[in-house]
């Protein structure tokens, strides 16, 4: 084996990235730790802990060969020369900072257990998004060991996106590698380079300082959150004025400069990173004295809230402006379609809200009814989590759909239309239907951004 790379925390973000990486590199050893023994356990099962197209055959290929779980944390630390931290940085909710800035804690601690075990000199890779300047403080954490050993820090975020994390780990559009501008920094950034080589295009590795590729991380979640809010707030704008979303974004789309990527009308952005990142970045600009570059960021999230209260409101006054007691069948919950993800989805404020005013929920997703009980656990109303889309929509007045699921098309609406409640509405909250087609069938239907095809008035 060329050398040995650690990995801490076997997540979403850690997990299928030394899964590609193993696959890719061979020569490597490539042992992944999680303090989650479940996890470990079932990365190392037949039914690995997170669902991602394409995931189980990478694994299946290197798993025993060069990549390997486990719990021993201690031991990956002796062993390994590069070490990729990717253990989760969630909002503080407590203290300075509190509901926007990062909680670093587990970073720390964990830095604290690479000093305590470590053997040898090694390469410290920040593989959680991180507020720019983390990486100073590591330094200064690392470099507090009395072993007299020495602990480079690299920033190399992952750009990857749930879903389609194996094609974007296998093909990226930009692998980022940022290093401290000394000898011993930049030698490091070569190592991590060497592991890229293997399968990414020299011309799409892109060396930076620190700094820059830690903000260029945030950055860049935060210009995508962005275009989804800028796009949302149009959404509201069409709904008054019978201009259509889809119209529009195809329209702005052809604009080469503005790219048709990213202005898909919906519900909002859910996902762990977006609404994280972004307040990471307020919080950043506060501490920086930014506040009018603050407010300008603070507004993507705040639009995000709008619509999510937006698609709420427009359909408890569609329904004679009362939902109480109604049965809803909720389809999808998961944050975007292809995962079982549900970190921040809108279907979780939809549906508080929606339970708020006395609805009773059917909720059907295809991969993510088991987070889904955990999210709503302990939420007071009427709950049901069904497998079957046909029993959830059995007696509903109204579906609301939240995640775009491509199988939520293939539904047989006819079937689903005799199983409802007269009148029967379908509120689409990702414009995925075929909405002239429901019309037909008797569906009073609400794309989003788009005029309402009602049969009522
Ligand atoms: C997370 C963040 O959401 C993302 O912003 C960041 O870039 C990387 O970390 P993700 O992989 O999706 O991404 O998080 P999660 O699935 O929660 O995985 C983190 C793992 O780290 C968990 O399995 C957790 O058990 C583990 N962990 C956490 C440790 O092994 N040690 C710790 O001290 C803390
Ligand atoms: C995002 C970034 O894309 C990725 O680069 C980063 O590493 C992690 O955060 P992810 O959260 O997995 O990835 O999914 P993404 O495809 O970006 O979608 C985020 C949210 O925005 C989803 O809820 C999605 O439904 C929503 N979205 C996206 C829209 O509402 N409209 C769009 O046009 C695009």
């Amino acid at each position: 084996m060329n050398k040995t790379i650690l990995c801490i925390g076997a997540g979403y973000v850690g997990g299928p990235t030394m899964a590609v990486i193993a696959d890719r590199c061979p020569d490597y050893k490539v042992i992944v730790v999680d303090v989650n023994v479940k996890r470990i356990a079932g990365w190392n099962s037949e039914k690995l802990p997170i669902f991602e197209p394409g995931l189980d055959e990478v694994v299946k290929r290197a798993r025993g060969r060069n990549l390997f779980f486990s719990t021993d944390i201690v031991g990956g630390i002796k062993e390994a020369d590069i070490i990729f931290v990717s253990v989760n940085t969630p909002t503080k909710t407590f203290g300075a900072g509190a509901g926007k800035a990062a909680d670093l804690q587990y970073w720390e601690k964990t830095a604290r257990d690479i000093i305590e075990h470590a053997e040898s000199d090694k390469i410290v890779i920040e593989k959680s998004t991180l507020p720019v300047r983390t990486a100073a403080a590591m330094h200064r954490i690392l470099a507090s060991n009395s072993k007299k050993l020495h602990f480079e820090v690299v920033s190399n975020p992952e750009f990857m996106a749930e879903g389609t994390a194996i094609e974007d780990l296998q093909n990226p559009d930009r692998v980022l590698i940022g290093g401290m501008e000394t000898p011993e920094g930049q030698k490091a950034i070569n190592t991590v380079v060497d592991i890229y080589r293997h399968w990414v295009a020299p011309e799409k590795i892109k060396t930076t300082n620190l700094w820059s590729s830690e903000l260029s991380k945030l950055a860049a979640n935060a210009m995508l959150a962005q275009r989804v809010s800028s796009v949302n707030s149009l959404s509201a704008l069409c709904e008054q004025t019978d201009a259509n979303i889809l119209e529009v974004s195809a329209a702005m789309g052809m604009d080469s400069r503005i790219g048709g990527k990213f202005l898909k009308a919906g519900v909002g952005f859910g996902g762990s990173c977006f609404k994280k990142d972004i307040l990471n970045l307020v919080y950043l600009c506060e501490y920086y004295g930014l506040p009018e570059v603050a407010a300008y960021w603070e507004g993507v999230v705040k639009i995000n809230d709008y619509q999510q209260r937006r698609f709420v409101n427009n359909m408890i006054r569609r329904m004679f402006n009362t939902i109480s007691g109604k049965r809803i069948a909720v389809l999808g919950f998961a944050f975007k379609a292809d995962t079982g993800d549900t970190r921040e989805s809108p279907a979780i404020n939809i549906c508080k809200m929606l339970l708020e005013e006395r609805a009773c929920l059917a909720i059907h997703d295809p991969q993510a009814l088991d987070n889904a009980k955990m999210d709503l656990d302990g939420v007071d109303g009427v709950i049901e989590y069904v497998d079957d889309p046909y029993e959830a929509v059995r007696g509903a007045h109204a579906i609301a759909l939240l995640t775009d699921w491509k199988c939520f098309k293939e539904l047989d609406y006819q079937k689903i239309y005799e199983l409802m409640e007269k009148p029967a509405f379908i509120f689409d909250g990702r414009n995925l239907l075929d909405h002239a087609g429901l019309y037909e069938i008797g569906f009073n239907v609400y794309p989003l951004g788009q005029k309402a095809m009602s049969h009522l008035n």
